[in-house]
Order: structure tokens, then sequence, then C-alpha cells
């Protein structure tokens, strides 16, 4: 009810972008990243009460964990940590955790170029 971290980041370190094919939404996602951690972490999602909560318990999840270890992040993690999903609603976490790794694939590409 109460989502943490939504918002934008001005030029950040890794950006996800991961549509829905099921339903069609959308959700966004930036990263900011200090030797190799996440220091900062915000969501825009299009989407559904259960893509922004899983949203929001990713970010929470993520925040402070070394880059390698937030890939490690499973929707199956995020779900847990909101004491279940529906089982009709368990595609919408997908978009989270999606997303995350997109974000931090690009970080790491983005690097690899520096
Ligand atoms: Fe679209 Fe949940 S219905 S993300």
């Amino acid at each position: 009810m109460n989502p943490k971290n939504v918002g934008v980041i001005e030029n950040p370190d890794g950006y996800g972008k991961v549509g829905n094919p099921i339903c069609g939404d959308v959700m966004e996602l930036f990263i900011r990243v200090k030797d190799d951690i996440i220091a900062d972490i915000k969501f825009k999602t299009f989407g559904c009460g259960s893509a922004i909560a899983t949203s929001s318990m990713i970010t929470e999840l993520a925040k402070g964990k070394t880059v390698d270890d937030a890939l490690k992040i499973t929707r199956k993690d995020v779900a847990d940590e909101l004491d279940g999903l529906p089982p009709q609603k368990m595609h919408c976490s997908n978009l989270a955790a999606d997303a995350l790794s997109e974000a931090i694939k690009d970080y790491k590409s983005k690097k690899k170029k520096k």
C-alpha cells in the first residue's frame, strides 16, 4: 500500500525496461551503483497493484547489495517476501525481477566500455 523507491534517477548507472506480454504493463528501473554496490534504486511502473508491490519489494531487497548478489534475487524471493502472491498474479512479479536484471546488465555493459 505504501510503495517505496518510486521515481526516476537522472543519468542512472543502469537502466532496465520490461513489458509484460501477458497484460501489456510496463516497468522501468533505474540504479545508481558505487563500488559495485547498489547505492540507490528507483522504479516507475505502469501496472497493477501486484506489479507495484513486487517492484517496491525488489528495490528494498536490492538496495545495499552488490550487483552480483542483486542478480540472484528471484521472482520467488520477491513473492515470498510479500507473503505469497495469488497464482494468477505471479506473472506480475516477473516484471520486477526482469527489470532489475536488465538494469544490472546495462550497468555491466556500460562499465566494460569505460
Ligand atoms: Fe499486469 Fe499485473 S496485471 S503486471
